[in-house]
């Protein structure tokens, strides 16, 4: 297969404009997505369905030609899959019958997830088909830390303190959910990559809330085994660690032994990522989602100033965070001609 830009960018080649894609490209911002989601009332029925799930993963790619594609999925099948009860309540995001006692872990198996996950790996594998053979297809799981948050507080919360007590008045039993989810994810990455997915991305969405200090241990020390376990069997396969709003606690993400690029939100500078992240390892980011809203001058000059800082050293164009649903698709496209047509200054 011919490596395109962005598989090539993860493996070290350097082209004269960067790759991009873009964290939840495909999407209710689409009214292509909005015509297919209409015709499945539950949403992870819908994640279920590959003819759909392959649909909408190839929306964006048509639309604006995106150097890689997104498997359509959530990273909440997981607990799906372990047999905790999951759903996706209207205007309110997702809900899960919250784990309240270490008792209830006892419930959840990994043994049902490759059958339970089996219309994702058959997604991937038809979505690889249906791609041109220079666009890379992503797979994705969210961290073991992210998952926990939302199986303990049972949705997103204002303050995490049902997970956070937990894991400090607990940190031992909080340790057997996270190695469950560890290996959970190890398994859900490996079936995806050996579908077909050409690189996965670990979502952290919520690596944010913890303190510096018990970062390594919920945060990135899980990330790391999972990076292992699947390198254990697919040694060559680029992972992405997306630890969101860790501040300039992503210094200790910068890790080129363990992941292939490190995805950095808004909230870090572009001069700053360049300077003490970029020489260790291949940056993806960071436009603030809500440029991509407002377009026009703004967003040119913002992206114009991320390439001018970052577009030099190994570099993924993408958001901070991902596309959200009020994006007027044309400032999609004008991000990607922004991109294209992006002329590196001489330094
Ligand atoms: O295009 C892509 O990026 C692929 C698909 C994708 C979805 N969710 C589809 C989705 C990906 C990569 C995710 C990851 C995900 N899901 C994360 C990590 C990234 C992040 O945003 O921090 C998280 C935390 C979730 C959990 C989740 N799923 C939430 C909080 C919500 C509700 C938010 C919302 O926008 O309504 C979802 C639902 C969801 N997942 C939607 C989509 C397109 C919207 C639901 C719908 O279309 O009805």
């Amino acid at each position: 297969m011919k490596p395109g830009k962005f598989l090539g960018t993860l493996n070290g080649t350097r082209f004269s404009t960067p790759p991009i894609w873009l964290m939840r490209q495909a999407g209710r911002y689409l009214p292509e997505y909005r015509a297919v989601r209409a015709t499945t009332r539950s949403f992870l029925e819908f994640c279920y369905t590959p003819e759909k799930a392959v649909e909408v993963t190839l929306q964006p790619i048509r639309r604006f030609g995106l150097d890689a594609a997104i498997i359509f999925s959530d990273i909440l099948v997981v607990p799906d899959a372990l047999g905790q009860k999951v759903w996706f309540e209207t205007g309110e995001g997702p809900k899960l019958e919250a784990l309240t006692d270490p008792a209830q872990f006892g419930a959840l198996s990994r043994a049902r997830l490759p059958d339970h996950l089996a219309p994702v790996y058959q997604a991937i594998r038809e979505a690889r088909a249906a791609l041109p053979p220079e666009t890379a297809l992503l797979g994705f799981a969210g961290a073991p830390f992210t998952l926990a948050c939302y199986m303990i507080e049972g949705s997103g919360s204002r303050d995490f303190a049902k997970v956070k007590g937990w894991a400090y008045r607990h940190p031992e039993s909080f340790g057997i959910l996270i190695d469950l989810l560890v290996d959970s994810v190890i398994d859900h990455l490996t079936l995806q990559v050996e579908a077909g997915a050409d690189a996965v991305q670990l979502f952290d969405s919520w690596a944010g809330v913890l303190p510096e200090e018990q970062l390594f241990g919920w945060s990135l020390e899980p990330m790391i085994r999972i990076a292992h376990g699947v390198r254990a069997r697919h040694p060559k396969v680029p992972i992405i660690a997306f630890p969101r709003a860790v501040g300039p606690a992503a210094l200790m993400y910068r890790r080129n032994d363990v992941f292939s690029a490190l995805s950095i939100d808004t909230g870090i500078g572009a001069h700053w990522a360049a300077r003490e992240l970029q020489p260790h390892i291949c940056i993806q980011g960071n436009l603030d989602p809500i440029m991509l809203v407002a377009g026009g001058v703004a967003l040119e000059r913002e992206a114009t100033r991320i390439l001018d800082k970052l577009g030099h050293g190994p570099f993924i164009f993408n958001l901070g965070h991902g596309v959200v649903p009020q994006t007027p698709p044309e400032n999609v496209a004008q991000l990607v001609e922004i991109v294209r047509n992006w002329k590196p200054s001489v330094t």
